[in-house]
């Protein structure tokens, strides 16, 4: 079984992705990463306006090498909105995100086009939003946490751009697809939101 969920920033997909492959044993990809950590070698080598330099990166990255926890940064999300915008990297990481979701037994991912893109055949598609105002409370929340030097105004300025990037490139745009089932989290605390995903994904199931 393959799901996959879609949705924009700190809408809540990671939480939910995570705790879906949990619950059926299934293993998860966080799409997103795979972004990140082309972005995070193209800003290494001061190369983060250089499509060539950012394709290369993505041929060559290894889904052994992503680190949550030195990815998950505000100027990260930025970046790879960037390279993520480009066809040729989108095209690089295909091969290796289909390849993870062929696995025996199936997989949860988490993303912009998994049920778009990636995975259009998957049962069970899931379409996870939020206001913008609370998404940003969450993200600033969660970069506070890290010790990230970020305002409430900052981060929810970033998601906005970053949803308009995503929503607005010609390649693999943030879409939901038609088949995928709407979820919107804006008042609904995790095991609720959880709770839902699950009745969604048992439905598709059944
Ligand atoms: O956790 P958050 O939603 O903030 O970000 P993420 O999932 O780590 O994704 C970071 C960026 O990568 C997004 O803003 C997208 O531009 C890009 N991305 C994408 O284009 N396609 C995906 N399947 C996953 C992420
Ligand atoms: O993966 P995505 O960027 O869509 O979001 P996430 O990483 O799952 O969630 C972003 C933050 O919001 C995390 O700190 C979650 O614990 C929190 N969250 C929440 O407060 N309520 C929810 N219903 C879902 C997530």
């Amino acid at each position: 079984m393959v799901i996959a969920i879609d949705g924009p920033a700190a809408s809540g997909k990671g939480t939910l992705a995570r705790r879906l492959a949990a619950h059926y044993g299934l293993p998860h990809l966080d799409t997103g990463l795979l972004y990140r950590a082309v972005a995070a070698r193209c800003i290494a080598l001061g190369r983060l306006a250089d499509e060539a330099a950012s394709e290369q990166a993505a041929k060559t990255l290894d889904v052994a090498d992503l680190d949550p926890e030195t990815l998950r940064t505000a100027e990260l999300g930025e970046g790879a909105s960037v390279v993520a915008a480009r066809p040729g990297v989108r095209a690089a990481l295909l091969d290796l995100q289909r390849r993870f979701a062929g696995q025996p037994g199936g997989a949860v991912l988490d993303g912009r086009d998994i049920g778009t893109v990636i995975c259009p055949e998957a049962p069970a598609k899931l379409f996870v939003t939020a206001r913008p105002d609370v998404r940003a409370e969450r993200r600033f929340r969660e970069l506070l946490g890290r010790g990230e030097d970020i305002s409430y105004d900052a981060v929810l300025a970033d998601i906005l751009k970053r949803d308009e990037r995503d929503s607005g490139r010609s390649s693999a745009p943030l879409l939901k697809a038609d088949d995928a089932v709407l979820l919107d989290t804006s008042d609904l605390g995790i095991e609720a939101a959880f709770a839902a995903a699950l009745a969604m994904v048992e439905a598709r199931r059944g």
